[in-house]
């Protein structure tokens, strides 16, 4: 074929794509560009239109650094990230649902050791935060690797202050003989995704608020079984109906208690109020390798 026209032109891109060898490969684009031309045809850009996705894009490259995220944000705001998630982890009952990994976590964080204080001097409300990791039946899992990320009391992950290279407010634990992890943190709070990038005037343009219900951020890796990535959403937050990134399951969201001056369980002497957060997560066992998805 020779000459194109809006009528023949999808399946003459199709076919170009038609000796790809691997065949997942083949579907994934054959079918991007099946949904892509759709979508255009649907909506008839204009050339401004066009050439403003261009940018867009462009700009939502150009905004990610080692520290930034713009596109895994894209794909948050979209539902894109929760429905990959949704269709990876069906069949779960009986163990710990999952939720996006958003766009603050930082690959090996500090080791520390359990009951260390995580905040990095980063300030907020102290919180205890303590659990078993276990396996779908109940058995506790030692040894397993608890990561733990959160923002502080002004809404703010570590790796947003600009003048500040140290972790904070991020800590890598491993569970004890028991399957027990636990260590002192602060409470969490609500906070808006970055917005000051393509994905906010996204927002802005379509009158979308930035803001998601305070939580804190935890994967969990343990032998034999599939790693966990999830949030525990602070009870009673404003926006846990209306999540910036569509992460709330009911099942992730807990009480953070709050305690009277005292002592604390590992015997700290607390002169003021704080908060305590009990939670066991419930692991999946791994796949059998033959079951998995020969993925690229
Ligand atoms: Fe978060």
């Amino acid at each position: 074929m020779r000459e194109f026209s809006e009528e023949n032109l999808t399946e003459a891109v199709v076919e170009r794509f038609a000796n790809t060898p691997d065949p997942r490969l083949k579907q994934l684009v054959s079918s991007l560009v099946r949904h892509l031309h759709a979508y255009v045809r649907e909506v008839e850009p204009t050339f401004d239109e066009w050439m403003g996705a261009i940018n867009f894009l462009t700009r939502t490259g150009q905004t990610c650094t080692d520290k930034r995220q713009e596109f895994i944000l894209l794909a948050d705001t979209l539902g894109i990230s929760m429905l990959v998630d949704a269709i990876n982890h069906r069949g779960r009952e009986g163990v710990t649902e999952t939720t996006v990994l958003g766009p603050f976590y930082v690959e090996n964080p500090p080791e520390m050791p359990l009951g260390s204080n995580v905040t990095g001097g980063l300030k907020g409300d102290p919180l205890y935060a303590e659990g078993v990791v276990r396996g779908p039946g109940g058995e506790p899992l030692a040894n397993a690797i608890v990561d733990v990320w959160q923002s502080d009391a002004d809404g703010f992950y570590d790796v947003q202050y600009a003048d500040r290279t140290e972790a904070g407010l991020r800590a890598r634990l491993r569970t004890d003989a028991d399957g027990r992890f636990y260590f002192w943190s602060v409470m969490p709070t609500s906070y808006p995704i970055p917005y000051d990038g393509p994905v906010g005037d996204m927002l802005k343009a379509t009158k979308r608020h930035p803001y998601r219900p305070a939580h804190l951020h935890f994967m969990i890796a343990a032998e034999g079984h599939e790693t966990l990535i999830t949030h525990l959403f602070v009870d009673g937050d404003v926006y846990l109906d209306s999540d910036a990134v569509f992460g709330v399951k009911k099942s992730l969201i807990r009480t953070y208690i709050k305690q009277e001056p005292g002592l604390a369980p590992d015997g700290h002497k607390m002169p003021g109020a704080w908060y305590r957060l009990a939670n066991d997560f419930r692991l999946k066992l791994a796949a059998p390798v033959h079951a998995r998805t020969g993925a690229m």
